[in-house]
This record gives C-alpha cells, sequence and structure tokens, in this order.
C-alpha cells in the first residue's frame, strides 16, 4: 500500500459520489415529468435540490485527489489530464449555471401552479432541455472522462471521448424534452 493508490481510491470514492447523485437525480427528472398533481411533483424537487448538494463534494474530490496524483507521478501538460479539467470545469458550470437555474424555474412553476392538477406550463417545465440536455450531458462527459483516464489517449482521442460523450447524452437527453403522446391527444382533443 502507498499513499498515491489511497488517493486513486478517494478519488474513485469521489467518482461513486457523483455517479450516485446524477443517478438519484435521473430518478427525480423521470418522477417529476410523470407527476400530474403537485402533491406528486413537490417530493420529488425536494429530493433533487437535496441530492445536488453532493455533487461540489464530488467535483472538489475528483479535483483534489487528481491534483495530489499528478503532481506525484504525472505532470500538468499530461494531455489526458488536462482535457479531463477541462471536462470537470464544464460539469462544475452546467450544473449550476443550466440545470439549477432550470431547476428554480420550475419550482416558480410549480408554485404559481399551486395544489391540484399540474397545469401546461408547470407540466411544459418538468420537460424543459435545461433539465435533461444537462443531466444526460453531464453523465455522457463523466463517461468521456472515465475513457481518458482509463485509456490515457493523446490529445485528439481525448477530446473526442469528451465531446463524444456530451453529444450522444445530448441525443438521449431529446425524447424526454418532448410531450408524452397521451398529452399530445388530449391538446389536440381540447383544441377541436
Ligand atoms: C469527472 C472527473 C473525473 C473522473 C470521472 C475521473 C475518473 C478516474 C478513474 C476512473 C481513474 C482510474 C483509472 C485507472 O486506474 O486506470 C482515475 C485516475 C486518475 N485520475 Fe481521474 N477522474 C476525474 C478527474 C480527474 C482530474 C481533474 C484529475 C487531475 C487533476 C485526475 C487525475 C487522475 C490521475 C492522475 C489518475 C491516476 C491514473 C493512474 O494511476 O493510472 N482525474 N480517474
Amino acid at each position: 500500500m502507498d499513499t498515491y493508490h489511497v488517493v486513486l481510491y478517494i478519488h474513485l470514492l469521489a467518482l461513486f459520489v457523483g455517479i450516485g447523485a446524477g443517478a438519484v437525480l435521473l430518478v427525480c427528472l423521470f418522477q417529476l415529468r410523470g407527476a400530474q398533481t403537485l402533491a406528486n411533483a413537490v417530493p420529488w424537487g425536494r429530493v433533487a435540490g437535496k441530492t445536488a448538494r453532493a455533487f461540489p463534494v464530488a467535483i472538489l474530490g475528483l479535483f483534489g485527489t487528481g491534483a495530489y496524483m499528478t503532481s506525484d507521478v504525472w505532470t500538468w501538460s499530461t494531455r489526458w489530464i488536462d482535457v479531463s479539467i477541462a471536462g470537470l470545469v464544464l460539469l462544475a458550470l452546467q450544473g449550476p449555471l443550466v440545470a439549477e437555474r432550470t431547476a428554480k424555474k420550475l419550482e416558480k412553476a410549480l408554485h404559481e401552479n399551486g395544489p391540484g392538477p399540474l397545469g401546461t406550463h408547470a407540466r411544459r417545465m418538468t420537460r424543459h432541455p435545461g433539465l435533461w440536455v444537462a443531466e444526460f450531458s453531464n453523465l455522457g462527459v463523466v463517461f468521456g472522462i472515465v475513457w481518458d483516464m482509463t485509456q490515457k489517449p493523446g490529445i485528439g482521442a481525448a477530446i473526442a471521448a469528451i465531446v463524444g460523450g456530451y453529444a450522444v447524452g445530448a441525443v438521449v437527453a431529446l425524447p424526454f424534452t418532448k410531450a408524452p403522446a397521451e398529452d399530445l391527444v388530449a391538446t389536440t382533443e381540447r383544441a377541436a
């Protein structure tokens, strides 16, 4: 046992905190999207808000332990490390600036809706791309960084893994930003 490998172990624990929180958040998003009433939606919004508090712990944990290992054995000009730091910055920005801001707007829409069935505006906010694209593309970026950390590729492949992860995540998110078929039928019937 040496310090480097203990730090690598903590690096992985920080990753599990982030992935665990991301998974819980995904369940919350699906529950919010499916909620028909305020009472159905509110508990999931509350869990999502609490879960998001784990992300700074994961990000600081990954950076702190990664920085130790980089200084100990690698160098700060190692390409796959530099690209991964950029990826981590992207995660750290997209979470609060896109996802959390949209979550605040959803919270406002739920307040304005009040008790009872959710209206069109509140339901549309549960499908906002700011929630879904941010969630899935952040997961995609994390999987891209895991590729870079394990394969240690050159700069081109390292960037491709992260950009590719983001793109795949964004595409996977798109169907969830659309209204479910039964909502479209109800809207069409109302309009007729
Ligand atoms: C979301 C961000 C990150 C994820 C998902 C991640 C993931 C991982 C994983 C899975 C490993 C194990 C690789 C292996 O043992 O083969 C690892 C190792 C490592 N990571 Fe990260 N990491 C992240 C951020 C960082 C950052 C920001 C740095 C540098 C400041 C960093 C530096 C390192 C180093 C130096 C290793 C050890 C590589 C080795 O000894 O083989 N990581 N990381």
